[in-house]
């Protein structure tokens, strides 16, 4: 695996970033999975978020007792990346025991914003998945 980075990112190894194994970035986002906080859905979901530079930066599913306050795991791992200074992204992945995870529709509105065109994999804990792109998740989208 990569080495670690000043940041809450990891770079991975040698090779075109961009051509990063699917596997591995849905590999990723199940190990992401284990650090959800899900007390109240009872439903952990993990993302790998892959940035144009080769950085993966991860996310899970943040949940509050007061209703609204909970964070998608996508969007935390794409704030993580933003807030790092990311703002080119290739890839991101997305596994939850649901039949292949479905970005839910707030975070295709904030994916569109900043990465239209980046593929999704929307992958299971036992690794099948669908691919497909923020477009694709959300034609014809809002933006100012
Ligand atoms: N959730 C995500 O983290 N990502 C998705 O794509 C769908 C839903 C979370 C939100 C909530 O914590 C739990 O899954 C159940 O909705």
């Amino acid at each position: 695996m990569g080495t670690a980075l000043g940041g809450m990112g990891s770079r991975i190894g040698d090779g075109d970033p961009i051509l990063m194994d699917d596997q591995e970035l849905l590999r990723r986002a199940n190990e992401a999975r284990k650090h959800a906080y899900a007390p109240y859905s009872g439903f952990p979901v993990g993302a790998a978020l892959l940035c144009a530079d080769g950085t993966v930066y991860t996310g899970a599913n943040v949940e509050n007792a007061v209703n609204g306050l909970s964070l998608c795991a996508e969007r935390v791992a794409l704030f993580k990346a933003i807030s790092e200074g990311q703002h080119a992204f290739s890839k991101l992945a997305v596994t939850c025991a649901a039949d292949h995870c479905r970005p839910c529709g707030a975070c295709r509105q904030v994916l569109h914003e900043h990465a239209p065109g980046m593929v999704v994999l929307m992958g299971t804990p036992g690794g099948s998945f669908v691919r497909t792109t923020v477009r694709e998740l959300l034609p014809d989208a809002f933006s100012l």
